[in-house]
């Protein structure tokens, strides 16, 4: 199977935990410091070696496309003064990579958020970034350690993380058996339960490898929790005719949908900026 060499952001949900500010500004465009929990991961996907970043968005979403391209007024504007430097990351940004775009009509769900990726994506293996599930680890890249272990196994990838038991509720949790340093093979993932039911408390987290075939589960898969078609549901379909594998990665990771983890990455990425 070919190089991961596409990046999918679905970036189409409401962000309701974070009204009244997403009522018109999309959750991906709420920055930590000056930069919006999305270039964080389009920066992820780039030091991982990815160059095609596609992006589901929804309504109200225009300011994501607007952010990743150049805006000639304020260029002109700015030139030549000592403001331009804000603009040279974004710039680099830009010039690493093509955007493109699709609309999810309505929201059912994470995994039905990636099958409405499948028309900028094709029949190629890609990644997956939750861009508000914030990573940072200095010189690897979470992503960047994903795609190494692909290169090794070809297979779907599933970033996982050990979290309280009593908050297994809020995650997808996996269970399965150790096949080497921090790597796991998958073979029981449940979405978001309770923390009696948790079949262990390794919480799948937002980055994703993924194999094609995953469409075609998708396409099968009835709503489950929420009454939402749920990746994990698609995922625990494909484990069971094909390897999936579950990796505890090396970082932090922040969870940037809810406040208080906006807050911990905010006071994280202040005091490393000093
Ligand atoms: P979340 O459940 O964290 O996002 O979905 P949300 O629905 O935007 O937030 P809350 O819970 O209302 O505060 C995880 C990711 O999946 C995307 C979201 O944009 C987010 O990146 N998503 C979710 C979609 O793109 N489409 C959906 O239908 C659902």
């Amino acid at each position: 199977m070919s190089k991961i060499k596409k990046c999918l952001f679905p970036a189409a949900g409401y962000g309701t935990r974070f009204l009244p500010a997403t009522k018109a500004i999309p959750k991906e465009m709420l920055p930590v410091l000056t930069k919006p929990l999305l270039q964080y991961g389009v920066e992820e996907a780039i030091e991982a070696g990815l160059n095609t970043m596609a992006i589901v968005t929804g309504r109200g979403k225009r300011a994501i496309e607007d952010h990743f391209d150049i805006s000639y007024e304020l260029e002109h504007q700015i030139k030549g003064s000592s403001k331009e430097e804000y603009l040279t990351q974004i710039r680099k940004v830009i010039q690493a990579c093509t955007f493109s775009y699709t609309r999810q009509i309505e929201m059912k769900g994470l995994g039905h958020a990636i099958l409405t990726g499948e028309t900028l994506i094709a029949d190629e293996p890609f990644a997956v970034i939750l861009a508000d599930d914030l990573c940072d680890n200095e010189n690897n890249g979470v992503l960047s350690q994903m795609v190494k272990l692909y290169e090794k196994y070809k297979c779907s990838i599933v970033a996982v993380e050990e979290v309280p038991m009593q908050e297994t509720n809020k995650y997808g949790v996996i269970a399965g058996e150790f096949i080497d340093d921090n790597l796991l093979k998958v073979n029981d993932m449940v979405e978001k339960p309770d923390p009696k039911d948790a079949p262990s408390n390794l919480a799948i987290i937002g980055r994703y490898i993924l194999t094609p075939d995953i469409f075609d589960i998708l396409r099968e898969t009835k709503p489950g929790k929420g009454g939402e078609i749920q990746i994990t549901d698609a995922l625990l379909e494909q484990a069971k005719n094909r390897k999936v594998l579950a990796y505890k990665f090396e970082g932090k990771r922040f969870d940037c949908g809810s406040v208080d983890g906006f807050v911990e990455a905010t006071n994280y990425f202040y005091a490393k900026s000093k």
